[in-house]
């Protein structure tokens, strides 16, 4: 039964790919791969083209980093499945929370300290509601939904 629930919750990755060996090893920056184009919103997804910049030469030899050059070559993103995601009507900017002096690490926990990613931190409506409260930042429901007439 364990095994079964660590298959349902432990997002299965099309490629193992550890955000410890690409900070410890590699020496990358989150902001490296993550960039957040204006206005912000988002701290996206790097393309294949970012990990061929190493990986054109980096274990090439290795089945992974030839799946991942198949996804390249054949221009398709890696399809990984996501860890952190709300609804589409809520609203949310990387770069308002950064700003404001949030770290990734706030909400994201030690992403750069893990192998494999898992959601460690909750983003729920009562996650983001007690931090609001915490930081006088405003609560009001159309902060972050569309006005509920
Ligand atoms: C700055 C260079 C660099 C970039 C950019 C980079 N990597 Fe890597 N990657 C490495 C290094 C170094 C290793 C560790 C190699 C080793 O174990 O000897 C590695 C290891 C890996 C491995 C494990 C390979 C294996 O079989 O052991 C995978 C998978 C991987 N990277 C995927 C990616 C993906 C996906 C991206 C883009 C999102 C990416 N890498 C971007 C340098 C890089
Ligand atoms: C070499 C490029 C690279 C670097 C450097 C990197 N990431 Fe990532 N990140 C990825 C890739 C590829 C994924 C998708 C695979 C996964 O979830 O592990 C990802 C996924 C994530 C996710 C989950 C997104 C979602 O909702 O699915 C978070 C959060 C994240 N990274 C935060 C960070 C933080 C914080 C740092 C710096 C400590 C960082 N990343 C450094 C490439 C990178
Ligand atoms: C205040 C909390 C908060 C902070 C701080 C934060 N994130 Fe996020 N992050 C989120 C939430 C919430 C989502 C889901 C967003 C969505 O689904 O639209 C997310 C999604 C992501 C994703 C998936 C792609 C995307 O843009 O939806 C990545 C990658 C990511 N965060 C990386 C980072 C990095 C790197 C940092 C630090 C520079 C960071 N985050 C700081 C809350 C945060
Ligand atoms: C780490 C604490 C923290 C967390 C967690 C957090 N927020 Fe915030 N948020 C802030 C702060 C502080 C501000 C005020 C920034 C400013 O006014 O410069 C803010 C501002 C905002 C704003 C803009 C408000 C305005 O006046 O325009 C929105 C929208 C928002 N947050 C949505 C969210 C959502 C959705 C979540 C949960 C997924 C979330 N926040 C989680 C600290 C947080
Ligand atoms: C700081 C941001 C924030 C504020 C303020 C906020 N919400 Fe939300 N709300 C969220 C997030 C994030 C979710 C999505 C939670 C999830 O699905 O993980 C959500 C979800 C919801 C849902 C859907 C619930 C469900 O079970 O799917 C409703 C309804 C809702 N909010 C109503 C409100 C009302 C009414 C207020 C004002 C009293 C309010 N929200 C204030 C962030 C916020």
């Amino acid at each position: 039964m364990s095994w079964l629930l660590l298959l349902m919750f432990a997002a299965d990755q099309p490629l193992p790919f550890s955000h410890k060996t690409h900070t410890d090893t590699a020496l990358l920056k989150c902001a490296e791969c993550h960039t957040m184009p204006a206005p912000g919103e988002q701290a996206t997804i790097p393309e294949t083209k970012k990990c061929m910049s190493c990986h054109i030469a980096v274990k090439k030899d290795s089945p992974h980093i030839q799946k991942l050059t198949e996804f390249h070559t054949a221009k398709k993103a890696v399809p990984w499945i996501r860890v952190y995601q709300i609804p589409g009507f809520v609203f949310f900017s990387h770069k308002l929370h950064t700003d404001a002096g949030a770290k990734c690490e706030t909400c994201h926990g030690p992403v750069a300290e893990r192998d494999v990613l898992k959601k460690e931190v909750e983003t729920n409506m009562g996650a983001c509601m007690s931090c609001h409260a915490k930081n006088k930042a405003s609560n009001d429901c159309s902060t972050c939904h569309e006005k509920l007439n």
